[in-house]
């Protein structure tokens, strides 16, 4: 383990140099890894353990995602089972299906769940929020998790480009004395760059906050009242959304990521670093109550009750398709579309 500097506050960080992948395949090399469930993150990890030599099989329920297992070469019967049978097969069980279906098969899954196996997560809401999931783990078995800070699809992309996408690890339960190296094995082999440690709750509050604030929620809320302030005041839909999306995203947002938001700054003109030194301060102040209020939100529970009851609807999918089908055809996500169009590599 090795402590960084991370802006002036030390943490403890587990690196590929100092946990090779051959320790992490002899840590793993007696168990079975069953994934369960094929969305977005399950094929993410269980492809990437797999062609890093660890024994794995996947839990799919039968339909179009249990197909798409299929066409990635698990093989029914051998490596592809239903959801039950990869439980009672696997000595690490990983909960990678969404968050609803974790609360909906855990009474079926949970028999399986016997002395010394362990019980793997990508995210700390089923067991944070155990009274409204009712995931509540035997005593005798592990509960780890190791959750990768990005989609599955990047974590299989960046696999294979050679790179990693970071991950933090957290140990709950430690049932078998082996706890952390089972986590910390798992990390490396499904592809991690470094692994930060955290805890469940931690892990849950950071990434609810993280996904309905700066990631995804505010950066639409963001871009949406800039866009509209600048079509409220005569501006054409191709100038507002060149000067609030298509600048951000393609000059902007890879210096600030390569190098700083100092350095992206210190590449603009004079007139935009003297503007956005001036008006940070205004939308900080204005946006921090609101992130507050979020993280509340998020501390009491109230954020998973709510996407508990909406994503356990037996129509869920449908609703979250309109809601998505209507962004999608706004002026500014249309807009879009003729933009990205224009691109000279597109054209
Ligand atoms: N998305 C990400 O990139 C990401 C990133 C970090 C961590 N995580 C965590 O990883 C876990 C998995 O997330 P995900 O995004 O991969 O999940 P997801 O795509 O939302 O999950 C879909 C999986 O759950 C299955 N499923 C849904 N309802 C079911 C039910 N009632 N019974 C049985 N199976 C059901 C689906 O099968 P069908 O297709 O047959 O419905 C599919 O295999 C979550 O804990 C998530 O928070 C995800």
């Amino acid at each position: 383990m090795a402590q960084m500097n991370f802006g002036g506050v030390m943490e403890n960080v587990i690196t590929r140099e100092e946990f090779p992948l051959e320790k992490a395949r002899e840590i793993l090399k007696d168990e079975t890894i069953a994934v369960l469930g094929y969305g977005v993150q399950g094929p993410g990890q269980a492809c990437n353990l797999r062609d890093n030599g660890f024994n794995v099989i996947v839990g799919q329920r039968e339909g179009k995602t249990y197909d798409k297992a299929v066409a990635d070469g698990w093989v029914p019967g051998e490596t592809l089972f239903s959801i039950e049978e990869a439980a009672q097969r696997g000595t690490i069980v990983c909960m990678l299906l969404s968050d609803a279906a974790q609360i909906a098969v855990w009474p079926t899954i949970k028999p399986y769940l016997t002395a010394g196996k362990a019980l793997y997560f990508s995210h700390g809401f089923g067991i944070t929020y155990k009274e409204r999931t009712h995931i509540i783990p035997p005593a005798d078995i592990d509960v780890i998790m190791v959750a990768p800070k990005g989609s599955g699809t990047s974590l299989r992309t960046m696999f294979l480009e050679g790179r990693g996408l970071n991950s933090s690890y957290a140990v709950y339960q430690d049932a078998t004395g082996r706890a952390t190296d089972r986590t910390l094995a798992f990390g490396i082999g499904i592809g991690s760059g470094y692994l930060f440690e955290t805890t469940f709750k931690r892990e849950v509050y950071s990434d609810l906050t993280g996904e309905r604030g700066s990631l995804m929620g505010a950066i639409q809320g963001l871009l949406l009242a800039q866009y509209e302030v600048l079509r409220e005041n005569g501006h054409t839909p191709s100038e507002a959304f060149n000067e609030t999306v298509e600048e951000l995203t393609q000059s902007l947002m890879p210096l600030f990521a390569k190098n700083g938001m100092d350095w992206m700054y210190a590449n603009c003109s004079t007139t935009a670093q003297r503007g956005a030194l001036d008006w940070m301060g205004p939308f900080h102040d204005a946006i921090k109550p609101v992130m507050q209020k979020l993280y509340e939100s998020v501390k009491s529970g109230n954020e998973a009750q709510i996407s508990i009851d909406s994503n356990s609807q037996p129509d869920y999918r449908e609703k979250l398709n309109a809601e998505l089908k209507a962004l999608r055809e706004s002026e500014m996500w249309q807009t879009a579309v003729t933009v990205r169009k224009l691109r000279p590599e597109n054209n």
